[in-house]
């Protein structure tokens, strides 16, 4: 079988690993900009000096200043490691005094104070200061405008350096943090993996309930609710089996009876006697054929068969009068005088015209067999309550003892000492098609004592 694959433990980790993934990326941004703030504040102050630097070589010649700065020292003071540095000196009335012709012309803002902001020399970003000096430090003498533009080089390398500072640790802390959430929630699984392991070596003919005594809280609602259906199983199985047991065992009987009849008449040699034998062997293989009938109605009539009924609206009225009239032949037959009595208006019951006809054909059949001849046997229909409506059948023969009424909707179920035929099943059928109609059934002695009432119940249908 192939492993299932830990689906829980991914979205564990998905879900702390993503927000965390995402919260490291704003704060390397933010650490960054913070970073690049610091590092421009540190050498921006350099760059000013360089600036004061150039002014000392600003002379006045009369009026007029001029910048004494030969290229010599000019390449000294400019000189750095790693990055580009550019100047530019010019007269408060705009005349360039030197430096580098091609730096760009300062941008607005406060003129009384430095400034320093971003821009770009020969297509390369720089940082540039744009300042007002007086000419050789002397704050008497006339100012002048300089600027001084530096590259980027060493000020993003020193944010960058900082940046990891403070995000590598976080990084490795996160790595140990997933590493530690992982092994934590492999550890919290394990009785789920474990149960599984359970499930799965088990036998399928095993129903007994799984242990729960190491289940998570969390999951015990969920075993509990499987071994209850298991236990549900369990009870459905015993009984399919113990049913399958008792119709093999019904069966057993009336087929060797059937196979002797054949032997018998397999030996008779006068045509009469074969022919009187061949009359028995009818009756024993119809007797068979309703058993199996009956068998294979228990089974379509089992409590899960409610899906497959076709319930529609049925006068109970008219339906069960059609049914009792097909009896009259039979009854007329045993001399039991079959009666009906119907209500004066139509009762209206959701039901399932073919297992309601077998409901009443094997009640009408019990009256009828087991009443003695000369009998009376009455369908009646009538309204019980505002909601209900009841049919009952009864029969002036013997009562069913107290203490049998309720074993006698057993299958396989008789009275002992019953002489007539039959395999216990008619009533068994009833219950079940009662039970599918949301009917209940009763059995009652005659108000007069003897003989049995059996009364079905059916709830109305709604007008
Ligand atoms: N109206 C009745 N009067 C007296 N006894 C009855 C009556 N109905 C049922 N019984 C008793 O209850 C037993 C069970 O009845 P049920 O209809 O389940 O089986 P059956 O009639 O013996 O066989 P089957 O109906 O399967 O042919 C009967 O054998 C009989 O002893
Ligand atoms: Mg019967």
């Amino acid at each position: 079988m192939r492993k299932p694959e830990p689906r829980l433990q991914r979205k564990l980790l998905a879900w702390l690993l993503g927000p965390l993934a995402v919260l490291l990326v704003l704060d390397t941004g933010a650490a960054y900009w913070n970073s690049l703030r610091f590092s421009n504040l540190a050498y921006d102050r350099a760059l000013y000096e360089i600036g004061r630097e150039i002014v000392l070589h600003v002379k006045l010649d009369g009026m007029q200043p001029r910048l004494d700065l030969s290229e010599a020292a000019g390449n000294i003071l400019l000189l750095d490691q790693e990055d580009l540095l550019f100047y530019r000196v010019a007269s408060e009335d705009g005349k360039a005094l030197g430096g580098d012709a091609e730096m760009p012309p300062p941008r607005g803002g406060d003129p009384a104070k430095p400034r320093f902001y971003r821009d770009a020399m020969r297509g390369e970003p720089v940082r540039m200061l744009v300042a007002w000096m007086p000419i050789g430090g002397n704050p008497e003498a006339p100012m002048v405008l300089v600027q001084v533009a530096e590259t980027l080089h060493k000020r993003t390398r020193l944010a960058w350096e900082m940046v990891a500072n403070v995000v590598v640790p976080q990084l490795l802390l996160i790595v140990m943090a997933t590493a530690v959430v992982w092994f934590g929630i492999s550890r919290g699984l394990e009785p789920l993996q474990r149960l599984r392991r359970a499930v799965s070596d088990r036998s399928h003919l095993d129903l007994s309930p799984i242990d729960t005594h190491d289940v998570p809280g969390e999951v015990r609602p969920l075993v509990d609710e499987v071994n209850e259906l298991m236990a549900r199983l369990g009870r459905t199985f015993d009984f399919q089996n113990r049913f399958v047991a008792d119709a093999a065992h019904q069966l057993k009987t009336p087929v060797s009876g059937l196979k002797a009849q054949i032997e018998l008449a397999l030996r008779e040699n006068d045509a009469e006697r074969v022919r009187h034998s061949l009359a028995q062997l009818y009756i024993s293989a119809d007797r068979l054929s309703r058993l199996v009938r009956q068998l294979l109605s228990l089974a379509r009539n089992e409590p899960g068969a409610l899906d497959a009924m076709q319930l529609q609206p049925l006068d109970l009225n008219a339906y069960a009068l059609e049914v009792s009239m097909d009896w009259v032949p039979q009854a007329i037959k045993r001399d039991i005088d079959l009666g009906f009595e119907g209500a004066e208006h139509p009762l209206v019951i959701n039901a399932d015209r073919d297992r309601l006809r077998e409901l009443i054909n094997n009640l009408i059949d019990n009256a009828v067999r087991y009443s003695q001849p000369g009998g009376r046997v009455t369908v009646q229909v009538g309204r019980s309550d505002h909601d209900q409506c009841r049919l009952a059948i009864s029969d002036d023969g013997p009562s069913v003892p107290v203490e049998e009424r309720a074993r006698i909707f057993e299958r396989f179920h008789r009275l002992l000492g019953t002489q007539e035929d039959g395999s216990g099943l008619g009533l068994a059928i009833v219950s079940e098609i009662a039970t599918l109609h949301g009917a209940r059934i009763t059995l009652e002695e005659d108000i007069d004592g003897v003989g049995n009432t059996f009364s079905v119940f059916f709830p109305l249908r709604a007008a």
